[in-house]
């Protein structure tokens, strides 16, 4: 008898549902009406157009009972609230940076930092520079340089840290440029634009031990650092037992500080903060917090949030919570692979990522393949993805060494929202489009903004060649 193909299940939630919101599937003329309106972009479709929207795991989460309980405790004093203290606690308690400073998302924070420590002429490195980071290293006038190992940019690398930053590199680095033109060094746990990869902390200390005898500090780009936390403690020797917490504190000791946005592993729909061990530049931050976000007790934020962030730390490091969120990603991306589909491996954190440039390998960088399947996920079955690649970073400027970008297909999957009928619905989704892709023509950007470009960018189709008519002679 032949044996039966190994069911692939969704894992069990650790929760149940008490609150449910209605989504709606719209018909395939609508979907179409949408995607022409919103110039093949899909941040400028409304959300009543989605119907299962995997565009971010960005302060998209689903808040439990305990957070909501939370945010009736909001103390909405300017100064001083008590919401403040409990999450600068929480703050301080997990990552062990003395100084907090609240600010309402992650960007904010990195403007808050760059546009203190980077100065124009200088460089910046990272593993990986998220957009936003990137943006605002740019916007101070240095350079963002990305050090990712190689095999980073290889889809088919089974490298279990591809996060890891390339230690050759950042050596020639610091000493080719001297460790006055690099005011920090950063890096991004997870690595959300490599794939959501995460940094083993063999590799953190390495780097931690380069940029300190350069005598420059060390930022955490922090978002998901629990998802790396989780993953470091699957797959780094020395640390399967050790809780999430502990791997965290081990991971943070080595920093001097980090930005975080709350609206991932914090588990909230808005919040963020900069931490840092540095009196001096705390003071400097909260004088600059103060004119772009507010008060350093509430920074940009109402004191209610705060308190959610407090509660919602805590929740996304707990172990059983992490084995279903990542088990999720898993299950989507095991029912692509069942199909042959490809997909950026191994697979990460808080995403899929499918391998454009091979899902559609007959069509060419220029005209954004990446994009293309990002339009026909949507036209296919009302499902919204975002790409990653060359709409994303195309613009960038070609590093030293540097690879092209990746050319990306996130599915993000926000946490404790979609269940495993939802994910299902997905790959059946993806795996229409993977049987029709050879008819599937590139994009061509039409309206090009100077910055940011995925945000606001319209496409049109790129018209397929007419093909020979058919006349005497021919068949
Ligand atoms: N750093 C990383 C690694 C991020 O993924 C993001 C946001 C930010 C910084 C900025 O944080 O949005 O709170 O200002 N990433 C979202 C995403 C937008 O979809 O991946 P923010």
């Amino acid at each position: 008898m032949a044996e039966a193909p190994e069911e692939i299940r969704p894992p069990d939630e650790p929760f149940r549902i008490k609150v449910v919101e209605a989504i709606e599937r719209l018909d395939r003329a609508h979907r179409e009406e949408a995607l022409q309106r919103a110039g093949l972009n899909l941040f400028n479709l409304s959300s009543r157009e989605v119907y299962i929207d995997l565009l971010t795991d960005s302060g998209t989460a689903a808040m439990s009972d305990h957070q909501w309980a939370a945010m009736m405790l909001g103390d909405e004093s300017y100064a001083g609230s008590r919401n403040f203290e409990h999450f600068e606690s929480t703050v301080r308690e997990l990552t062990g940076f003395p100084h907090v400073i609240p600010t309402h998302q992650g960007r904010a924070a990195e403007h808050l930092l760059l546009s203190l420590l980077a100065r124009p002429g200088t460089i910046v490195p990272n593993n990986m520079h998220f957009d936003t980071t990137r943006a605002h290293v740019l916007r101070a006038g240095a350079r963002p340089v990305n050090l990712a190992v190689p095999e980073a940019y290889d889809p088919d690398s089974d490298h279990p840290f591809k996060g890891n930053v390339d230690l050759a590199r950042l050596d020639r680095l610091l000493r080719e440029q001297g460790p006055e033109k690099v005011p920090l060094a950063m890096v991004t746990i997870t690595n959300n634009t490599g794939g959501g990869q995460p940094v083993s902390i063999e590799n953190l200390r390495a780097v931690s031990e380069r940029v300190h005898a350069a005598g420059r500090p060390l930022y955490l780009d922090m978002c998901r650092w629990a998802e790396n936390a989780y993953l470091i403690r699957e797959r780094e020797p020395g640390w399967s037992g050790r809780s999430i917490r502990e791997i965290g504190r081990a991971i943070f000791d080595l920093a001097d500080g980090a930005t975080m946005s709350a609206k991932k592993d914090g588990l909230v729909n808005i919040g963020g903060f900069v931490a840092t061990r540095d009196e001096a530049l705390a003071g400097r931050l909260k004088e600059e917090l103060i004119v772009y976000e507010g008060f350093p007790t509430y920074g940009g934020l109402a004191r209610r949030d705060l308190e959610a962030v407090a509660v919602g730390l805590r929740e996304g490091a707990d172990l059983e919570f992490l084995r279903y969120r990542i088990g999720q990603v898993r299950y989507l991306a095991d029912l692509l692979v069942r199909e042959g589909i490809p997909i950026f491996r191994p697979v990460g954190g808080h995403g899929v990522y499918l391998d454009a440039a091979r899902f559609l390998p007959h069509v060419p960088v220029s005209e954004y393949p990446g994009q293309s399947l990002v339009v026909e996920l949507y036209r296919e079955g009302g499902v919204r993805t975002v790409e990653v690649g060359s709409v994303m970073f195309g613009d960038a400027e070609p590093e030293a060494g540097g690879a092209p970008p990746l050319e990306l297909v996130r599915l993000a999957i926000p946490r404790r929202v979609y269940t495993g009928a939802h994910l299902r619905y997905v790959a059946d989704t993806v795996t229409a489009v993977w049987r029709r892709r050879s008819e599937i023509h590139g994009v061509r950007m039409v309206q090009v903004p100077p910055r940011l470009r995925h945000f606001t960018a319209r496409f049109a189709p790129v018209e397929p060649p007419i093909p020979a008519r058919a006349g005497p002679g021919r068949p």
